[in-house]
């Protein structure tokens, strides 16, 4: 084992999926299929970096163990296999079924190569798979919808059930023109354009990977909204790639939304207006799962951004993926917000009592918690501001480095601090200080921390605001700390679980 494989294995993480030994990035089709989820993804088979683009599969039956299998859809001599989505097609609406076996069948964007019949262009295209999600067959009839574009990619497809009728509709993105496009079909193989949505809100970047689904207000079933995320890059609130969304309302046929602005665009001030699936630098991509149990809106995205995504010191794998988040829409402050919960259960994995401190003044400065030391942990805190200006933990610590993830109660912020958080200069973008807005509810601030070896994933006030970073700190950087900065503040509850 050569000296760089040994340290991508300290970083290889406990609770999230990650490649063997190959490059991945977007999650591609991902659905809950006879009794697994099924998590596809963008994957090089032969390398580390972006490259020949492929699906490759990964199924789990509890959203936090993964096993891998083998490539599902290969790139060849004519196409990349691109982004896309993959539906139960239960009354063989398409005819690939047969007998009464229903066929799974994945929309995927056929990224045409040069020398192909079709060079440069990117068009929708299907595969269908009768073993339930093992092995696939790419339809004769690639692809299926072509808008001589080269830039038409990343097709989520729905059973669209309501007033306007039953039939299957595509969000797909034309990705330079900042628009989500509306498609419609009987039979998965022609489609009729519905609508298009955008420029709206945020467009410093390309438009990718877009997603449409229903969700209950507060969980009342009688109020149903309709949530569109578009993932951005780069042009996120803390640059780079991102993912926002829009709430509003899909008749069948054209999605509008009250939160929509349309002048201004580029301006970076109105970044924090906008509403964002995760506020930290690598949350990218997030689609949610086709027919996940009781209706549960459950997201994953790729761990990474745009920015580094080919220098992250893991190599010769690149990428874990985030951990699956279910997804809920509430009312805070007049203003309806995805709320994101870590999906999956957590109480089988953890090997340990957990460490407790409750009513405890930090002082300025930093204190180690001793015996709360780990590098895959579930930190649960509340912290109540005194008269620091900043306060928070530092992950990760070994007295010299650690991740800072902290409040700013006059700035109403949260941050996280990557820039001594380890190894940070494989790129010039990566050592970062992130912030997203966050207000005290009832005098506190609530957080959730999930530390896998190399990620950070914060669910601040009950996941009403999330941040998601990679680090890379050494293997022996392992103390959990508090600190204060000019000043004290007080954490009223602190739970760690250690999970590896
Ligand atoms: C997003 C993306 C998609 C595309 C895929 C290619 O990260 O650029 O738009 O389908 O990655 O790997």
């Amino acid at each position: 084992m050569t000296a760089a494989t040994t340290t991508a294995e300290t970083f290889r993480p406990a609770l999230h999926f990650a490649t063997r030994n190959t490059w991945l990035n977007d999650p591609n089709g991902l659905i809950y299929h006879g009794g697994v989820y099924h998590l596809y993804y963008q994957n090089n088979p032969f390398g580390s970096v972006h490259g020949n683009l492929s699906w490759g599969h990964a199924t789990s039956t509890d959203l936090l163990n993964w096993t891998d299998h083998p490539v599902a859809i290969a790139c060849d001599e004519n196409e990349d296999i691109f982004s896309g989505s993959i539906v139960f097609d239960r009354h063989n609406t398409s005819g690939f079924g047969s007998g009464s076996t229903a066929p799974l069948v994945a929309i995927y964007t056929s990224a045409y190569k040069p020398d192909s019949a079709h060079p440069g262009i990117q068009a929708q295209s299907l595969a269908y798979s009768m073993d339930g999600g093992y092995t696939w067959t790419k339809h004769t009839g690639n692809p299926v919808l072509s808008r001589n574009s080269r830039e038409f990619r990343d097709p989520k497809v729905i059973r669209y059930d309501g007033a306007a009728g039953s039939y299957w509709v595509m969000v797909a993105v034309e990705a330079k023109d900042f628009q989500v496009v509306l498609y419609k079909s009987e039979d998965l193989k022609s489609w009729e354009l519905l609508s298009t949505f955008g420029p709206a809100n945020a467009t410093g970047g390309i438009w990718e990977c877009p997603d449409l689904f229903p969700l209950p207000v507060d969980g009342d079933p009688e109020n149903v909204k309709w949530v569109l995320t578009v993932n951005l890059n780069p042009g996120g609130p803390n640059k780079g790639s991102a993912g926002q969304y829009f709430v509003g309302d899909f008749d069948g046929t054209t999605f509008t939304s009250a939160s929509t602005v349309t002048e201004g665009l580029q301006d970076p001030d109105r970044l924090g207006e906008y509403q964002w699936l995760d506020w930290g630098r690598d949350y990218y991509a997030g689609v949610s799962f086709s027919d996940a149990p009781d209706d549960r809106r459950l997201m994953i995205a790729w761990m990474n951004n745009w920015q580094y995504v080919n220098d992250i010191p893991t190599s010769p794998w690149r990428s874990p993926m985030s951990l699956a988040r279910e997804i809920s829409l509430q009312t805070n402050e007049g203003k309806l917000c995805l709320v994101q919960q870590p999906a999956g259960d957590w109480t089988a994995l953890a090997d340990a009592e957990p460490f407790c401190l409750s009513e405890t003044t930090i002082h300025e400065g930093v204190q180690v918690l001793a015996g709360a030391a780990g590098t895959v942990q579930r930190i649960d805190v509340t912290l109540r501001p005194g008269s620091a200006a900043e306060f928070g933990l530092i992950l990760r610590g070994d007295g010299v480095t650690g991740t800072r993830v902290g409040i700013r109660p006059g700035e109403a912020k949260l941050f996280v601090d990557r820039r001594e958080s380890g190894q940070t200069d494989f790129h010039e973008s990566f050592p970062s200080l992130d912030t997203a807005p966050l207000q005290a509810t009832a005098g506190t601030y609530r957080l959730t921390i999930f530390v896998d070896r190399c990620s950070v994933e914060v669910f601040a006030q009950g996941g009403l605001v999330t941040m998601t970073e990679l680090i890379f700190p050494a293997e022996t950087s392992t103390e959990l700390s508090v600190f204060a900065v000019g000043g004290t503040a007080t954490v009223n509850n602190l739970q760690v679980t250690q999970f590896a």
